[in-house]
């Protein structure tokens, strides 16, 4: 049992982000967002005119990068990149980087170290099914199609973009598809996460419901036996 580990997964604009870090500040853990790790890597690969799709040349930048997520920044060897990695050419960038399997799999051993260093609150796609299996509270927050486009459509990257919300729902759509159904790591609700249905529900509404949960986990996973060897 990864005892002091919190896991959010789903898909864009259910409200991963807002959430996790709202429970994050009310439990004193560290929030991670790992999907600025892979818009990281991914804004580094264009900088350097690597292609997206170019395992062994991406792999490197990934599995090298260091990454200092602290206070809402984003900077990797850095740089910081926090405004640069919120447009709607990163989305599609970020999206074919995390299709390549030995990116993952250096983007993993950097997610499970932070882990390692105590309360973590950590927010993506595969975080209950293949980062922390182990985690003490497992979150799949989800929102139907049309609702998530328009938060998607309220985001101000998205904004400035000048894209309509007919544009956001159809890049929202192809980005869910390759997320669903890539070979490695797809995104999937993990078998012991809770399910939390956002669809017309206020952020502070969601945000009760998700602590609720995660307090009443935690209380849970104290009274089972840890694990041999693990955390
Ligand atoms: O959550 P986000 O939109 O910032 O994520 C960017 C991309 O990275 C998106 O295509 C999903 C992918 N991702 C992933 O595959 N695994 C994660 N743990 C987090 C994000």
């Amino acid at each position: 049992m990864t005892a002091r580990a919190i896991a959010i997964d789903g898909p864009s604009g259910a409200g991963k982000g807002t959430v996790a870090r709202a429970v994050a500040q009310a439990l004193a853990y560290r929030y991670v967002d790992t999907g600025a790790m892979y818009r990281a890597v991914a804004w580094k690969a264009l900088r350097d005119r690597v292609g997206v799709d170019d395992e062994a040349a991406v792999e490197p930048i990934a599995a090298r990068a260091s990454f200092n997520l602290d206070g809402g920044r984003v900077v990797i060897d850095g740089h910081d990149v926090t405004r640069e990695i919120r447009t709607p050419d990163i989305d599609v960038a970020a999206a074919a980087v995390a299709r390549l399997p030995r990116v993952r799999k250096a983007l993993v051993a950097h997610q499970r170290a932070l882990a390692g260093q105590g309360g973590v609150v950590m927010e993506g796609r595969d975080i209950g099914t293949a980062v922390l299996p182990d985690a003490a509270v497992k979150i799949y927050l989800d929102a139907s199609p049309e609702e998530r486009a328009a938060r998607r459509a309220a985001d101000p990257a998205h904004v400035l973009s000048g894209a309509a919300l007919g544009e956001v729902a159809d890049a929202l759509a192809a980005r869910d598809r390759v997320d669903r159904t890539r070979a490695a790591s797809p995104l999937v609700q993990a078998p012991d996460a809770i399910q939390v249905d956002t669809t017309g529900v206020s952020v502070d509404e969601v945000i009760d419901r998700v602590l609720a949960l995660v307090r009443a986990g935690l209380r849970g996973a104290a009274g089972r036996p840890a694990r041999s060897g693990a955390d």
